[in-house]
């Protein structure tokens, strides 16, 4: 008997619960004709659903493993004309880009990945923006040392003890950073589940 396959995307739960409150954030700062670089697509559900609820943006998917949610078939499945096959993109080498990009944006990557790596995602970032150009940065980050909740903590220690040099990250770390790479902080926006959504706009 002839076998029939039927596509199943990856799915991420905490993907699915943030992805509405995200795309809220996304269409206050971005505007029609822009083009947006996300890193870290993972699953690819956000890229997905922004892609087709702002479809007069062209949105550029990437991540440093396009084989473990595999993305690249993610992509192909939606169809979406607006939304580009994904790159291969280490935030600790970034490969040469020939696009410049009207903002870069990224999920719940920066506690994932070591703080070596913050400096080389800011300057990344700034280096493939257009001036007037956006850095999105969603989720957890303490401030003045301290977590914004106790559950943050507690994820914290999840993420020190089973990872490979994860953590939640400063938010001042990261703003001297941008500040280094001529990007001033334009927002900083309480989200649910203890997250923020930063905005930083190039400036020079
Ligand atoms: C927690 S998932 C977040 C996925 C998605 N942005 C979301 O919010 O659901 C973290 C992602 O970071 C990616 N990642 C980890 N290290 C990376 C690196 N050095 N460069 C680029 N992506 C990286 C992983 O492959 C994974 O897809």
């Amino acid at each position: 008997m002839a076998q029939t396959t039927s596509y199943e995307p990856p799915f991420s739960r905490s993907a699915d619960a943030n992805k509405d409150h995200i795309l809220n954030q996304l269409t206050t700062c971005l505007k029609a004709g822009d083009l947006v670089l996300e890193i870290a697509s993972g699953t690819g559900q956000h890229i997905v659903h922004f892609s087709k609820n702002l479809p007069d943006i062209h949105w550029q998917s990437s991540d440093v493993d396009l084989v473990n949610y595999g993305l690249p078939e993610v992509v192909a499945n939606n169809q979406c004309a607006n939304l580009l096959a994904p790159l291969s993109l280490d935030i600790a080498s970034w490969p040469e880009l020939n696009a410049r990009f009207d903002a870069v944006y990224s999920a719940n990557c920066i506690h994932i990945i070591g703080s070596e790596l913050l400096a080389p995602y800011v300057a990344g970032a700034a280096g493939v923006l257009n001036p007037g150009g956006l850095m999105l940065l969603y989720g957890p980050y303490k401030y003045g040392g301290e977590f914004t909740t106790q559950s943050n903590a507690d994820f914290d220690q999840y993420l020190r003890s089973s990872n490979q040099g994860g953590g939640i990250k400063d938010f001042e770390t990261l703003d001297e950073l941008a500040k280094q790479n001529g990007l001033a902080l334009e927002n900083d926006v309480d989200m649910p589940a203890n997250n923020q959504f930063l905005i930083w706009r190039k400036t020079s």
